[in-house]
């Protein structure tokens, strides 16, 4: 079965650089509705929980320091096939792979400071949103 949502994450790096804005632009005029939002910031355990998938990756230490650093902007957003549209829209992990015109593309720093995160699947995303918001924050 397919959702019509999908979980993101607007991420410390871009937080920093001023570009809360310009992605949360990028994100309605591709038709997405936000249907939950909260500005906030991961602790250390949360982003081990949250990143628990790649526990066993090379990179997993950096990713969880990282994601912990400083305040995010989580959502849910609602489309047709937001899960794969939304990830169309981001790009690739790697922003020097990224397609001209995708969120990562714009507004990423590098494959660990990615900008964004997107599920990757209808399941994931529900796991996600559940993760961040209770059903009385979701519209
Ligand atoms: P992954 O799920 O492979 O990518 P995506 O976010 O595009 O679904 O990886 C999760 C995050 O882990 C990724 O957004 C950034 C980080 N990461 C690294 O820091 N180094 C890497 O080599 C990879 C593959 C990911």
């Amino acid at each position: 079965m397919t959702t019509n949502r999908t979980f993101t994450m607007i991420k410390p790096d871009a937080v920093e650089n001023g570009h809360i804005g310009g992605i949360l632009e990028k994100i309605t005029s591709a038709g997405f509705k936000i249907v939950a939002m909260k500005y906030t910031q991961l602790s250390t355990r949360d982003a081990q929980e949250f990143y628990a998938v790649h526990s066993e990756r090379p990179f997993y230490g950096e990713l969880v320091e990282f994601m912990s650093r400083g305040p995010i902007v989580a959502a849910i957003l609602e489309k047709d096939n937001a899960v794969e549209d939304f990830r169309a829209l981001i790009g690739a992990t790697n922003p020097a792979e990224a397609a001209e015109g995708t969120i990562r593309k714009l507004f990423a720093s590098n494959i660990a400071e990615n900008a964004v995160h997107g599920s990757d699947s209808d399941e994931n995303a529900a796991i996600e949103g559940a993760f961040h918001f209770s059903g009385r924050e979701i519209f």
